[in-house]
C-alpha cells in the first residue's frame, strides 16, 4: 500500500492469528505481542504508552473505566490482612471499596480527612500496605501535600496510589512526589469529550506486570473504540487544560466578588486554604472549581435551571461546561451529618469548565445568578 494512515486504525479484534504455533507459544510465554484482546490489544497499548509517557512512568495499564483501574491498583496491591490508609475526600465510588468492599477480604481500611494531616500522618505511622491519595479533592477542591505523605508511606513500606484525574498529568506530576501508582478516570480529562467511559494506571514495570494480570483475571481492559477515543483526546489534552486553567482562573475570580456568592472553592485563589500547596506542587489550577450560592437548596436549583450554555449534567473534564449540585447526585448517598462534616451544603455547585469562550460562560453564569 502506498501511503500509510495517519492515524492507526482501530483494532477491533478479540483474538490474534498465527503462522506457526511456535509463534503463538513465544506469546503467551514472553507477554510480547498478542494472543486475545482481553489480555492486550494494539489500541489499547498505544494509549497504555502515551499516557506513561505522560505521566513519566515506564507503563500503563488501560481499563474499561476508572473505577476498573483503581479497584485493579489497590486490590493488585492490598492482600488479607493489610492495611490500606486513605483520605475520606476521594471518589464515592473509590469511598465504596474502601468503606464496604475491601473489609469484606479483611483488608482494614482507615479513612481520615485530608486536611487533619497530623491525623493523616499518625495513622501512616502504625504502618499500612496502600496509601491512597486524590488532590485536588471533589467538589471542594483541596489539596493535599503529596511529597511528605509518601514519604511517610515508603518509611513504612507501603506503595502510595494516586488518584490524579482532577489534575490531569498536565497540571501535575504525582510520580516526581513520591507516588507508586498514577490512577485516572480517562472519562474526563484524558478522553476529554464526554464520549468515552475508560481508566488508566500508570507506574513502574513491576507493579504495572501485577496490575496487568489482575485485569486479564478481573477482565476490566479497555475497549479498542474508547482507546482509539481516548488517543483522540490525548492529541489536544495540552491544549484543552490550558485554556480550562485560564478559563476557570477568570470565573473563579468572578464568582469571587460577585455579591450572590458565599465562598468560591478554586485552588488559584489566594483565600484558598491549600494555594501555597498548590502553586508548590501543580503547574496549573485545574479546570474544576465549585461555590456557594448565597441561598438556600430552592434557590440553588432556580440558578441550575437557568443555566443554558453550561449543562446540568454530572461528569467532568469534558471540552463542554458541565455544573451540578453535588447533594443532589454524587454525595447524595452521605448522611446529613457526614455531608456536613465533608462541607458540601445544600448551595454548594461544583462547575467543570469547558473550552467555549470564557466570556459566554460568564454570562451565562451571571443570567442565572440574576434570576436567584
Ligand atoms: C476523581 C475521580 N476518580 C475516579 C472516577 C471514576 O471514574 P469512572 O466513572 O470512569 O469509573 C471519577 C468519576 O467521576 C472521578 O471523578
Amino acid at each position: 500500500m502506498k501511503g500509510k494512515p495517519a492515524i492507526p486504525p482501530i483494532y477491533l479484534t478479540a483474538t490474534y492469528k498465527f503462522d506457526r504455533s511456535n509463534d503463538l507459544i513465544d506469546v503467551v510465554q514472553q507477554h510480547e505481542g498478542y494472543i486475545y484482546s482481553r489480555w492486550d490489544n494494539p489500541s489499547v497499548q498505544e494509549v497504555e504508552n502515551a499516557v506513561a509517557a505522560l505521566e513519566g512512568c515506564e507503563r500503563g495499564v488501560g481499563f474499561a473505566s476508572g473505577m476498573a483501574a483503581i479497584t485493579t491498583a489497590v486490590m493488585s496491591q492490598a492482600k488479607a490482612g493489610d492495611r490500606v490508609v486513605a483520605m475520606q475526600e476521594i471518589y464515592g465510588g473509590t469511598y465504596e471499596l474502601f468503606h464496604d468492599i475491601l473489609p469484606g477480604y479483611h483488608v482494614e481500611t482507615t479513612l481520615i480527612n485530608c486536611w487533619k494531616t497530623d491525623e493523616l500522618m499518625a495513622e501512616i505511622d502504625k504502618g499500612l500496605s496502600v496509601l491512597y491519595l486524590e488532590t485536588p479533592t471533589n467538589p471542594l477542591l483541596r489539596v493535599v501535600d503529596i511529597k511528605p505523605l509518601a514519604d511517610a508511606a515508603h518509611k513504612k513500606g507501603a506503595v502510595v496510589i494516586m488518584d490524579n484525574t482532577f489534575a490531569s498529568p498536565i497540571n501535575q506530576h504525582p510520580v516526581d512526589l513520591g507516588v507508586d501508582i498514577v490512577v485516572h478516570s480517562a472519562t474526563k480529562y484524558l478522553g476529554g469529550h464526554h464520549d468515552i467511559t475508560a481508566g488508566i494506571a500508570c507506574s513502574n514495570k513491576i507493579y504495572a506486570e501485577r496490575m496487568w494480570n489482575y485485569r486479564k483475571v478481573m477482565g476490566g481492559i479497555m475497549d479498542p473504540m474508547s482507546a482509539f477515543l481516548t488517543m483522540r483526546g490525548l492529541r489536544t489534552l495540552e491544549l484543552r487544560i490550558q485554556r480550562q486553567n485560564e478559563s476557570a482562573e477568570r470565573i473563579a475570580e468572578f464568582l469571587d466578588t460577585h455579591e450572590k456568592i458565599r465562598t468560591t472553592y478554586y485552588p488559584g485563589l489566594p483565600s484558598h486554604p491549600d494555594h501555597a500547596i498548590a502553586n508548590r506542587q501543580m503547574s496549573g489550577f485545574g479546570g474544576m472549581l465549585s461555590f456557594e450560592i448565597d441561598g438556600d437548596f430552592e434557590q440553588t436549583k432556580c440558578f441550575m435551571d437557568k443555566l443554558k450554555t453550561i449543562s446540568l449534567a454530572t461528569s467532568l473534564g469534558g471540552v463542554t461546561s458541565l455544573a451540578n449540585q453535588p447533594i443532589t447526585n454524587t454525595h447524595v448517598a452521605l448522611s446529613p451529618e457526614n455531608r456536613a462534616k465533608a462541607g458540601v451544603s445544600e448551595s454548594l455547585v461544583r462547575l467543570s469548565v469547558g473550552v467555549e469562550p470564557v466570556d459566554t460562560l460568564i454570562e451565562d453564569l451571571e443570567t442565572a445568578l440574576n434570576a436567584v
